[in-house]
């Protein structure tokens, strides 16, 4: 469940900060990579050198490291993350949070962080308790954050009562369910996917198809569908299953596929164009199989109508998403074609790079709109989906 998640940890100055280094190394041995961010403060508390022993990872306190000036960029910290843990938070932090103070390195990437986020407060049981603190609090789950309820016993004070901070393996158990839900954000909206190869027929067993598997669509299908959207798939050939909650439409050549799409348009808020399809088709589909002859044979083409120029034409408001795939000036020809058919913005996957294109399960895109570019890793076409997905979000 951790394995392979991003998460940044950040400290501040409480005691219970003794803890962390326990906790930080429950999630490094299941999976997780962990970037530490501290408060000054926090450093009195318990010791960078643990603290970068345990994750693995140089410590952040600063904006810049004083010896180069290198900038600690909190704004790639919070891209970076797919969730920030605040573990132990002070009623200090917590009230800079609800209030958007960002004085220190911990408290500006809580505001760049996009990811969840979640605290476990810590700290004698009157601050807890203090009206201030619980008014702080409530705004913080107002505003989206997670908060690891404190427990009840001994405090570092002497006194007894709520304020301890909740213990390493319940706050690993609450990072797991936080992590596992799914974000509802697309709730209300309504997206057109295709997907799949196209079939165009010669005659009554022979076509003209290409090698797309439909796995890239059926993942965005799949990613819009878990975060709430209603998803209409209309799929050419693949063998692949329809995702959970999402509705499919079978249609075999570019004609049924325009068709399908063109119908619907209008009622969603928008279309991610993953169908590889048939740019010509036969002039004519013969109604009995051909014979073969001892002559060469010719098949008249003629071309098909592009789906995603039509609905680019007709888009309104609607997000539009197209997928390029291209074996020589990739760049420049993805970027006329996000002019041409009025993309938002175009998913480019170059058949020269190894581990990208047909059929396998990872791909390596490039993300092109309007204003920039951006170059994503090998991954996963699960992944991918998902980037593109936050991308989409960002244009609706
Ligand atoms: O022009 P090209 O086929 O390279 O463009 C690729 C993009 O256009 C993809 O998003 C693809 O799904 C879409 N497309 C389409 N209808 C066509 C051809 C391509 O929707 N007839």
């Amino acid at each position: 469940m951790l394995k392979g998640k991003h998460i940044i940890l950040g400290i501040t100055g409480s005691i219970a900060a003794y803890k962390s280094a326990v906790l930080c190394r429950l999630l490094v041995s299941a999976g997780a990579e962990v970037k530490v961010v501290m408060t000054p403060l926090a450093k009195q508390f318990i010791t960078p050198l643990t603290m970068a022993t345990v994750s693995q990872h140089p410590i952040l306190v600063d904006f810049f490291n004083p010896e180069n000036g290198e900038w600690n960029s909190h704004v790639k910290l919070g891209e970076w993350a797919d969730l920030y843990l605040i573990a132990p938070a002070t009623a200090n932090t917590m009230a800079k949070m609800a209030t958007g103070v960002a004085d220190n390195l911990l408290l500006t990437t809580y505001l760049s962080a996009r990811c969840p986020v979640a605290v476990a407060p810590a700290m004698d049981l009157d601050m807890y308790a203090h009206i201030a603190t619980q008014r702080n609090m409530e705004t913080l789950r107002q505003d989206g954050v997670h908060i690891i309820e404190p427990g009840s016993g001994f405090l570092a004070s002497g006194l007894v009562g709520k304020g301890r901070m909740a213990e390493p393996e319940q706050i690993v158990d609450a990072v797991k369910g936080i992590l596992s839900e799914k974000k509802k954000s697309l709730e209300g909206k309504h997206f057109l996917v295709t997907a799949g190869a196209t079939i165009e027929p010669i005659d009554p067993v022979r076509f003209i198809s290409n090698h797309s598997s439909g796995k890239m669509g059926y993942a965005v299908a799949e990613a819009l569908a878990e975060r709430g959207a209603k998803v209409t798939l209309v799929s050419g050939r693949t063998s692949l299953a329809a995702p959970e909650g999402v509705e499919r439409i079978d249609v075999l050549s570019a004609e049924e596929m325009w068709q399908a799409c063109v119908e619907r348009f209008e009622q969603t808020d928008g279309a991610v164009m993953c169908a590889a399809v048939a740019d010509y088709t036969p002039v004519e589909v013969a109604t009995e199989k051909l014979k073969k002859s001892d002559d060469d044979m010719k098949i008249e083409l003629r071309r098909t109508k592009d789906i995603a120029a039509t609905l680019g034409a007709q888009k309104g408001g609607r997000v539009l998403v197209g997928f390029a795939m291209e074996t020589q000036n990739e760049q420049l020809n993805a970027e006329d074609k996000l002019k041409r058919k009025n993309f938002d913005f175009i998913v480019l996957n170059s058949l020269r790079t190894e581990g990208a294109g047909f059929r396998g399960d990872t791909n390596v895109v490039t993300l092109i709109d309007a204003q920039c570019s951006e170059e994503l890793p090998l991954m996963s076409k699960r992944e991918v989906a998902e980037k593109i997905v936050d991308k989409i979000e960002n244009f609706l």
